[in-house]
């Protein structure tokens, strides 16, 4: 037998493992959470409803597939439930690693472990519903700084906006380290939020900074960057509405400043100057004039990346990969070991694992399968490698104390969560707590018992 292993069952992982399984070869999926989807599910904004259910029937028909296999709240890492080498022990012909990006990028300011400080990651899970996250404290205040400008910090704000139950938030404030012209959030997902953006508060802003910017031959007229950027502005009809999401641009925060209650109360940010690089990009240059801003709550939205822990070789962007040397620009899959100058044999990576915050789901989908791939012509030329089958697999879990979820795990799971959805009137329902979804598995295997009834994963339509 010649089985592959995926670690993480989020879109680059679940679009691998189809396309592994199609190849033929039986496909064992570990997945740190007890539910698949990854940031599809616990990361995309809540609203976004046909994008979630159209992702959750797909991953639904991908573990249909008999020769996939699923062991959930499975944590692989050194110091987690699982070493690579415990996997490596269970004898797969290769191990494809699609676990994300799950580290946090640290500032290392000073007085950033105040209360209120979140990393963009841990607070989208949580408002998503991710057990531990879920029932962790993210509380926030009624000034919110957001560092960075992508599609989370827009996300971001939207939640706080418009969406968070606490209702606490009077101002939302995004400061980015460049200017308007390195926005990197979308128009449509800026559209969410317009409303809340005082038009002359943002032209002052680019008043502000523009002599900053026209340095580097950049215009920065709010009637151009209106355009550009927040085309909802420039409409006659347009009126802003309360809360407030404002802008400061070529700012860095430098510090945080705690009050008694050990909770932010102030953040000191410098200003920047733009400067030029020889291949046209800009670059922001720290300057010794800094400000304080009254903020009760800060969060980072500035990428994350890979984790350490996880026990592979790291590179710049994410686990460090081997390069194709004719071929340096193309995507490169299989692991290198660069203190051993040498390739890891039958370790890929792929998705954010492979790039960290790097793209949407459909680039994380593509990402997984070209890593499948590599990963099937790596396992086409191999001899059998005689692969623990899933009773043994699930054996040797359980040796070592853990608690897989598996394929029929999951669909008892739905089962009981579409139940709950009915009895609550809405249109889904998930638990937010590992406790809560073992109890619901538990009673759906009582029921499955007393009914004598099959149950298969339903795909979600
Ligand atoms: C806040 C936010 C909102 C987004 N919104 C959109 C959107 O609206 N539209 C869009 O197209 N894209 C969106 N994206 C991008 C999209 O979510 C990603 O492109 C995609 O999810 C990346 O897929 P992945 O499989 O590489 O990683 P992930 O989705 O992060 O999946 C990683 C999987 O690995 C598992 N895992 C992690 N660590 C381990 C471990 N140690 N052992 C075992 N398993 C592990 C996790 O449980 C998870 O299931 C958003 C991203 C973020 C952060
Ligand atoms: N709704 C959606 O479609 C959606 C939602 C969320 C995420 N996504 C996708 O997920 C990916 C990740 O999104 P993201 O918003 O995390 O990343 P992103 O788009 O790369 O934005 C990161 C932001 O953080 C800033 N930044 C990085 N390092 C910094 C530092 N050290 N100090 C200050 N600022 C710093 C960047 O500024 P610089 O430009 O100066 O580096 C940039 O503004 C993207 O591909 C995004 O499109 C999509």
């Amino acid at each position: 037998m010649k089985n592959v292993f995926v670690v993480g069952a989020g879109p680059a992982g679940m679009f691998a493992a189809r396309k592994v399984a199609l190849a033929g070869y039986d496909t064992f999926l570990f997945n740190r959470d007890i539910k698949p989807g990854g940031l599809a599910e616990y990361g995309i904004y809540p609203l976004k409803d046909k994008m979630k259910f159209g992702l959750r029937k797909q991953f639904a028909q991908v573990l249909n597939l008999p020769n996939v296999h699923y062991f959930g709240n499975v944590k692989v890492g050194n110091g987690y439930d699982l070493t690579i080498a415990d996997l490596e022990a269970m004898r797969p012909a290769a191990i494809l690693f699609t676990s994300g990006a799950q580290g946090a990028h640290n500032l290392g300011l000073p007085g950033e472990t105040a209360k209120g400080v979140y990393a963009a990651k841990d607070f989208v899970y949580h408002y998503n519903q991710l057990p531990p996250y879920a029932s962790q404290d993210f509380s926030t205040g009624r000034r919110v700084a957001i560092i960075g400008i992508g599609n989370v910090a827009i996300d971001i704000a939207r939640w706080l906006l418009q969406d968070s139950p606490s209702r606490a938030t009077e101002e939302v404030v995004i400061i980015a380290r460049r200017g308007p012209l390195e926005i990197k959030f979308d128009k449509k997902e800026i559209g969410y939020v317009a409303r809340h953006i005082e038009h002359d508060a943002l032209a002052a802003e680019l008043d502000r900074i523009k002599d900053r910017c026209t340095s580097c031959n950049q215009d920065v007229s709010p009637q151009s960057v209106f355009a550009s950027h927040f085309p909802m502005l420039n409409e006659e009809d347009f009126t802003s509405i309360s809360p407030r999401l404002s802008f400061r641009f070529l700012s860095s925060p430098t510090a945080v400043l705690a009050g008694t209650d050990g909770r932010i109360e102030k953040l000191e940010v410098a200003e920047n100057d733009l400067v030029l690089s020889t291949d046209g990009s800009t670059k922001a240059v720290r300057t010794d004039q800094k400000t304080l801003l009254d903020i009760d709550t800060l969060i980072f939205a500035i990428g994350d990346k890979h984790d350490e822990q996880l026990g592979l070789p790291m590179g710049p962007d994410g686990y460090a990969t081997l390069a194709d040397p004719e071929h340096p620009n193309n995507p490169h899959f299989e692991v290198w070991d660069p203190t051993n100058t040498c390739p890891l044999p039958g370790h890929f990576v792929a998705g954010w694992a492979r790039r960290a915050s790097t793209g949407l789901v459909g680039i994380a989908r593509h990402d997984g399968e070209l890593g499948a791939v590599k990963t099937i012509e790596y396992v086409q030329n191999l001899p059998d490698t005689n692969t623990l089958t899933e009773p043994e697999i699930l054996a040797f879990l359980r040796k070592k104390g853990l608690h897989p979820v598996t394929k029929s795990d999951l669909a008892l799971l739905g089962t009981i969560e579409q139940q709950q959805a009915a009895l609550r009137k809405l249109n889904y329902f998930k638990y937010s707590d590992n406790e809560s979804m073992f109890r619901a598995i538990a009673e759906a295997k009582a029921q499955t018992a007393q009914s004598g009834e099959e149950t298969r994963l339903q795909p979600i339509s």
